[in-house]
């Protein structure tokens, strides 16, 4: 029996079965640099709905061990590897498929709160029980307005091939479901004298720290980055479920789509290194946490030179003088400062982690060496999504990115990621004392959903008559 309470030790004889029996991209990113999003509608012959689900099951999804041999295999001979595919579906995609109401899947962790399941059941378009500023629903893009029942998340290091699956998916899906919107996403890399790097729009290296499920894989990162300071290991539970209908496991995924407006936050950095008379690289660490090549505002040492930095905590920096508390990764992920400044559990704060797998969209021609083109205000930014056993878990972090107060009022919103109509001046350091200056509303969000990815033998029950999985 697997313990949910502990991170997977790929050496425990059960482990082959239940990652067989879990979809892939959970408990490890599936690391393809090409993405398609394909959002779908269900349509009103549910026994063809539930055959289209099956098939994808049986032939395409891939299932954390099938994900974990391909990447052996990558490393080993190189080249594109195979193609990836998961599916997830809404709580609509669920009622539609008739599965009763006390079978949709609920969080089910220690620190669940009694109003944490509405997230899923109400989806995104309803305001939830934490509070974040994200536009009405009438100023998403179109596609995001209505329904959305399920989502095919397809990804490949071959562009080609994957539009090729695209296609062949979409054709599948004829007569089944009605294809709502394709979103593409794709990998952006930038040259670093340390290294090329996978960026987000703002130029910053991305997906550096992660909570790691399993056990080897933490192992792994505390010897090549450190452990001193920060562990980054998580139970399974911080990300799974038990499935209620059908058995095995499943994730509740956040889907949203993040505009970023680059030049505006280009130039409130230049502005506000002006005003701070600090370098612009030092004022965007820390709106930021990091430097655009990944090192943490927060001083550290990596043991391998080579690895990305990560064992640091905010204990030491108490003040924030070095990293201040609205800077993005200090507001998502607060190592130590909800124990320290609101008194809540260390537990408490580390089981909020999120399992991000979010890719950027957009073209970048201004990015391309020779390019004239201007920063970007509109049309890139990042298809976000994150795993977590909880939707609180996300919800505690965009509440705390959008919110002035917190860690604790005044703080102002995540200079980042914070949405708000009425930001309050960050205070910064400067090269003499601290200055005020707000940064705010440089990331839009255009639409969205949660869902959940089923486990294989929800998936694969969808085959049998309707009932058997319900
Ligand atoms: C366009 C939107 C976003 C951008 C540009 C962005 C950018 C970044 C960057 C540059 C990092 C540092 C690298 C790393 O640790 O991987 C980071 C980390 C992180 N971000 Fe975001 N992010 C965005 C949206 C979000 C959202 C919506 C959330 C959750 C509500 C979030 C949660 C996190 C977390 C938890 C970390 C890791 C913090 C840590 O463990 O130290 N991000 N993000």
């Amino acid at each position: 029996m697997i313990d949910l309470n502990r991170a997977l030790d790929l050496d425990d004889p059960d482990a082959g079965d239940f990652l067989a029996g879990l979809q892939g991209n959970i408990v490890k990113g599936h690391g393809r640099d090409f993405t398609a999003h394909v959002l779908v509608r269900m349509g009103e012959d549910v026994p063809a709905v539930r055959r289209w689900l099956a098939r994808l099951a049986a032939e395409r999804v891939t299932t954390a061990a099938a994900a974990r041999r391909a990447t052996r295999a990558w490393h080993d001979t190189g080249g594109p590897g195979e193609p990836f595919a998961m599916v997830v579906l809404s709580a609509s995609g669920y009622r539609h498929l008739g599965v009763p109401e006390d079978r949709i899947p609920v969080p089910d962790e220690p620190f669940a709160g009694p109003r944490d399941g509405e997230y899923f059941r109400n989806g995104m378009k309803v305001p939830g029980p934490r509070t974040f500023n994200d536009p009405p629903v009438a100023e998403w893009e179109e596609p995001y307005r209505g329904r959305i029942d399920a989502m095919v998340l397809l990804a490949d290091d071959d562009e080609h091939r994957l539009d090729a699956t695209v296609h062949d998916v979409v054709t599948e899906a004829a007569g089944a479901v009605e294809v709502v919107t394709t979103e593409r996403g794709s990998v952006l890399r930038k040259k670093f004298p340390r290294g090329t790097l996978v960026i987000e729009h703002f130029g910053y290296q991305d997906g550096v720290s992660q909570p790691l499920m399993i056990r080897q894989d933490a192992a792994e990162e505390i010897r090549r980055r450190g452990g001193t300071h920060w562990d980054p290991t998580a139970p399974l539970a911080l990300a799974l479920v038990p499935e209620p209908a059908g058995g095995g496991h499943g994730s509740f995924m956040v889907f949203r789509k993040l505009e970023q407006d680059v030049a505006a936050f280009r130039r409130a950095l230049d502005d506000l290194a002006v005003v701070a008379s600090r370098p612009v690289a030092e004022v965007g660490a820390m709106a930021v946490g990091r430097f655009e090549d990944g090192t943490p505002a927060v001083p550290t040492v990596t043991v391998d030179p080579d690895a990305d930095p990560n064992d640091f905590h905010y204990d030491q920096d108490p003040a924030g003088s070095r990293c201040p508390f609205h800077a993005h990764i200090r507001k998502t992920n607060p190592r130590g400062d909800v124990p320290r400044v609101i008194g809540a559990p260390a537990a408490f704060e580390r089981a909020r982690r999120v399992v991000r797998r979010g890719i950027t969209y957009g073209e970048r021609p201004d990015l391309v060496e020779g390019g004239v083109a201007d920063a970007p205000a509109t049309g890139v930014g990042l298809l976000f999504m994150c795993f977590q056993g909880n939707l609180d878990q996300f919800a505690i972090q965009q509440e705390g990115a959008d919110s002035n107060a917190f860690v604790r009022p005044g703080v102002g919103v995540d200079a980042v990621i914070g949405q708000n109509t009425a930001p309050a001046a960050q205070t910064w350091p400067a090269s003499t004392g601290t200055v005020a200056f707000a940064m705010a509303n440089f990331v839009r969000m255009r639409g969205g959903e949660y869902f959940f990815a089923p486990s294989m033998a929800f998936l694969r029950g969808l085959a049998d008559a309707p009932g058997a999985t319900a």
